[in-house]
């Protein structure tokens, strides 16, 4: 599905954006992929992937003291508590 249309690119390329590591919040989407550059519409659903994403890497690799699991922890601890971008209880 397309997240951004002013400069298409898809949800499946922003999870293998976060997976890889290249990205793990919107900003370094922007650099790397070229979302939310002009009209910016897309960037609370690319958020949402973003988050997505990364409780899925911590569900099936919990962290450890990589660079990545530190940034995940850093961005985790931005998402409310009662509740997470993706719509589920924590
Ligand atoms: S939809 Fe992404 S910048 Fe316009």
């Amino acid at each position: 599905m397309y997240i951004c249309l002013c400069q298409p690119v898809t949800d499946g390329q922003i999870r293998e954006a976060v997976c890889s590591g290249v990205a793990c919040n919107v900003r370094q989407l922007q650099n790397h992929l070229g979302i939310a550059k002009q009209c910016k519409r897309c960037a609370r659903a690319a958020k949402e992937v973003v988050n997505e994403t990364l409780l899925s890497l911590e569900r099936n690799h919990p962290p450890t003291h990589s660079i990545h699991a530190v940034a995940m922890q850093a961005h985790l601890e931005k998402i409310p508590t009662t509740q997470s971008a993706a719509g589920f209880s924590l």
